[in-house]
């Protein structure tokens, strides 16, 4: 089968398209043909091997895993003997992260990382969903708990999560700005953002304005920053950024809550826990996944480059 594969740590240039052995299906298994994969944050961390310190369990010198790939959508191809959940022929999506694998045409997956596919939704739409849509969901909902007539602000927002979040967030009926920079903001008010702001050109931590609710997909700014931002007891909520940032969260964040009535929390992401309330929304028609391309295998350079340079709008799709 044709596979994406890197053995050396780097940029999209180490990555390789190459024959290799098709896997083969474990007794807990299913093996999937994929149909569509997306490009996560997390992918292009590992692809890099940066933080320096991730490579204590990706492979100190070189990747121990040399097929990346998490978010999946495709069609089942076998079953291991003790899988209950699903059949030859079923589409099913999900967030393969720790097992990778993803950017190939076929994937083993285990059936508690797979969900069905609604049959309205296209391949390359459930690609979309698996982790930047669990990132929004469990941001707003589970850690911000969100509330009607909120004003909330979303960082790094024409990405994956905040082009879900700003969907879930008008569920709400809240009020949502947009961070993000000058070329997204047309896609950003298109998808239901009221207020979109360039981060090149205005601060949103110094323009006097407060909210209730700050959802973070960047992290990039000190925790004292976003306090100011803050209303009183608002909630700040970080999916991921800057490791000495995430870091300074950490450790303030307890002194913050204390002082200042404002609170801080960093969400830790429950892979797949929310698939169920994406598959109800979009067949409500309430979401719509927003996607960069889909761009062909062949094209993956050109993906990977687009996503590491973060000029992509909502989600790159690759489909198979
Ligand atoms: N918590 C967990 O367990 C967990 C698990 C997986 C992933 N993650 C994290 O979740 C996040 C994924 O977010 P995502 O999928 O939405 O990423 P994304 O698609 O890369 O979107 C991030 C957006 O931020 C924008 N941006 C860059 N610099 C900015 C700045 N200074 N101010 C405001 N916006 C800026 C980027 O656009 P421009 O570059 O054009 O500005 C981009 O549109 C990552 O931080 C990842 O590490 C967390």
């Amino acid at each position: 089968m044709k596979a994406l594969v890197y053995t050396k740590y780097g940029g999209p240039e180490v990555l390789q398209l190459r024959e290799v052995e098709k896997p083969y299906v474990k007794d807990n298994e299913v093996l999937i043909k994929v149909h569509a994969v997306s490009i996560n944050d997390w992918d292009y961390g590992l692809l890099n091997g940066l933080p320096i310190i991730t490579r204590l369990a990706s492979g100190l010198l070189k990747p121990k895993k040399k097929i990346l790939g998490s978010d999946i959508a495709g069609r089942i191809e076998a079953v291991g003997k003790n899988v209950k959940q699903f059949q030859t022929g079923d589409e099913v999506f999900g967030d393969l992260s720790g097992k990778w694998g993803g950017f190939a045409e076929y994937v083993c997956a285990r059936e508690n990382a797979l969900a069905l596919k609604p049959a309205s939704m296209s391949f390359e739409e459930a690609a979309a969903i698996p982790q930047a849509a669990m990132l929004a969901v469990q941001g707003l909902v589970d850690k911000g708990h969100i509330q009607s007539g909120q004003k909330l602000l979303i960082n790094g927002a024409g990405g994956g999560v905040g082009t879900f979040g700003v969907q879930i967030a008008k569920l709400y009926g809240v009020e949502v700005t947009g961070v993000d920079s000058a070329g997204k903001l047309d896609m950003m008010r298109a998808i239901g953002f009221d207020h979109v702001i360039d981060y090149k050109k205005e601060d949103f931590t110094k323009n006097g304005r407060c909210y209730d609710l700050i959802l973070d997909a960047k992290t990039n700014r000190s925790v004292f920053d976003y306090t100011r931002a803050l209303c009183r007891n608002g909630i700040y909520v970080t999916v991921g950024g800057d490791m000495g940032r995430l870091l300074q969260v950490l450790f303030l964040n307890p002194w913050i809550s204390m002082i200042s009535k404002k609170y801080i929390r960093i969400v830790v992401l429950k892979p797949n826990k929310d698939l169920s309330y994406m598959k109800q929304l979009f067949g409500s028609g309430k979401m719509k996944p927003v996607i960069d391309g889909p761009y062909k295998l062949e094209e993956f350079s050109k993906a990977f480059s687009l996503f590491g340079k973060g000029d992509h709008k909502g989600k790159v799709v690759i489909s198979m």
